[in-house]
């Protein structure tokens, strides 16, 4: 089942898609159809609290807060706590691929748990309430196959949507997508589902790659310094913050030839004598 055509989700990326950056890239999100974004994954671990999660540290309208975790008690814990200052929506992640997050059964080691993995959904559903909680999940851990099979299992919860990146966890972010293995499980679904693949309704990469063509890049690009300088503690993770933005925009000719230097910044001085 199709999830609604009005839906476009700007993909969780850690480090990149962070709160600061949806508050100063706000015009270009909104520009680009965006009508909601998924926050980078938050812990969902017993005795700590979310909120003191910068990512959710106040109500940001438009946006779901992503959990990572396989403790059905804990999630159910955090999820009352963005309740509490004005969530309405959370999303489940199934999909980080790390071998050190996977094989503690995390992220896409959901996927090789069905008994938690229905547990943490059933705490999802009864918490957040039908149609509030949804999964993004990958294509398996090793196997195309995985998620399709645990199609009855995520069908029998009243999820908001189920997100599909068609990739294994094996195969990281690189390589095709498998739209042949993402076509059977929408002929499984009777969820809504988002495909975060070629033509879908969620995007990430593409995404933050297009913002090194805006023409008010540069204006953007010294406001999120200023705020992550107000923000966090000392400039070497401002620049570490910098860089990885950066980075996206290596193949674009105007930063190309600025990115040697980029990468080499030791300071915010030296990254802005980079940029000039
Ligand atoms: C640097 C980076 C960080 C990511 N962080 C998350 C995350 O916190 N939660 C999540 O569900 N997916 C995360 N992803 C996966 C993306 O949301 C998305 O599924 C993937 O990049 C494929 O979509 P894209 O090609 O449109 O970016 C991350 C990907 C990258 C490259």
């Amino acid at each position: 089942m199709a999830a609604s055509s009005f839906i476009k989700i700007l993909a969780p990326l850690r480090g990149v898609t962070i709160r600061t950056f949806r508050r100063v890239f706000a015009p270009a999100i909104a520009e680009s159809g965006f009508t909601e974004a998924i926050t980078p994954f938050v812990s969902a671990m017993p005795g700590v609290d979310p909120l003191k999660d910068r990512e959710v540290s106040g109500f940001e309208p438009g946006v779901t807060v992503q959990f990572i975790g396989k403790d059905p008690a804990a999630l159910e814990y955090c999820l009352e706590r963005i309740k509490s200052i004005g969530y309405r929506t959370a999303d489940l992640n199934c999909g980080c691929p790390f071998p050190m997050v996977r094989n503690k059964g995390r992220g896409s080691g959901l996927l090789r748990t069905p008994d938690v993995l229905g547990r943490m959904l059933e705490s999802g559903c009864r918490v957040m309430g039908p149609g509030n909680f949804s999964v993004k999940a990958r294509l398996g851990v090793e196997q195309n196959d995985e998620l399709l099979r645990l199609m009855p299992l995520l069908n029998s919860f009243p999820l908001r949507f189920l997100t599909v990146h068609p990739r294994t966890a094996k195969a990281m972010y690189e390589g095709e997508c498998d739209m042949a293995a993402f076509d059977r499980i929408r002929e499984a679904a009777t969820i809504p589902l988002i495909c975060n693949g070629p033509g879908g309704q969620m995007i990430g990469r593409p995404f933050v790659r297009s913002l090194g063509e805006r023409a008010d890049i540069m204006e953007l690009l010294a406001r999120y310094v200023e705020e992550s300088r107000a923000e966090l503690c000392g400039e070497k993770p401002v620049l570490g913050r910098l860089k990885e933005l950066l980075s996206y925009w290596r193949e674009i000719p105007y930063w190309s030839r600025r990115w040697n230097l980029v990468k080499i910044s030791r300071s915010l001085a030296e990254l802005k004598l980079a940029l000039a």
